[in-house]
């Protein structure tokens, strides 16, 4: 499996959006990881549609959007409008058949479709949905915020999802540096959000090239 560093866009300096994307280009990103929270499915408001299109515009990488909001299912049209590349939907934001039909509407957008696990749902939720996701993100914080910590208690869920899914993308979000990428890579993921320790190292770069490296190390064919 590939290992794909996503630069998370809620770490950036927000003041030169631009800028900071064709920094996360440049310093290697594969794809940019872009937050939209509703304030009622977790405690805090990010951005919508219109910026993503703006980070979408200034680089040429892909976009992975994290649907941190209720009703995912009815946002599809704009974020495709808007340039996503991947949608992300949390399991238990509507029934299973609705998230389902989310998938569905998603990959018929043309667009990759991922179901997201909050920390307090074993691997097994994501059992209905294998057939239909091109990637499962385990979720390694209490999602809402940037800069919290690693909870080293998900590991053996990623490490479960992978056995139950060999070929499947497996991405974590949350306190992920080279250290916990590591981690994370052992147990079975192989797509990495960084926040706090991309846009915020001291030189970005670097930091990619090293949780990169961390990861590879445990990069199966
Ligand atoms: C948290 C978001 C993350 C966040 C990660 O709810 O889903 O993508 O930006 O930030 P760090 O890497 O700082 O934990
Ligand atoms: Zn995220």
């Amino acid at each position: 499996m590939k290992t794909f560093i996503a630069p998370s866009i809620l770490a950036c300096d927000m003041q030169k959006l631009g800028e900071e994307m064709r920094r996360a280009e440049r310093a290697g990103a594969d794809v940019l990881h872009a937050d939209v929270m509703d304030g009622v499915y977790v405690p805090n408001i990010s951005f919508g549609f219109d910026f993503i299109k703006a980070v979408d515009k200034a680089v040429g990488i892909p976009i992975d959007v994290h649907m941190m909001t209720v009703c995912p299912q009815k946002y599809i049209r704009e974020l495709k409008d808007a340039g996503a590349d991947n949608v992300t939907v949390h399991h238990d934001t509507a029934s299973r058949d609705e998230i389902i039909k989310a998938v569905w509407a998603i990959k018929n957008e043309g667009m990759k479709a991922s179901v997201a696990l909050r920390p307090k749902f074993p691997a097994e939720d994501i059992e209905p949905f294998l057939p239909y996701i091109d990637m499962a993100l385990v979720m390694t914080v209490e999602p809402g915020f940037g800069g919290q910590k690693f909870m080293s208690d998900m590991l053996p869920k990623i490490a479960k999802i992978r056995s139950m899914a060999p070929e499947l993308d497996i991405q974590v979000d949350g306190g992920i540096n080279e250290e916990t990428a590591a981690l994370c890579a052992k147990a079975g993921a192989n797509v990495f959000v960084v926040g706090t320790a991309s846009f915020r190292a001291p030189d970005m770069k670097s930091a990619i090239t090293k949780i990169r490296r961390a990861a590879e190390k445990y990069e199966v064919e």
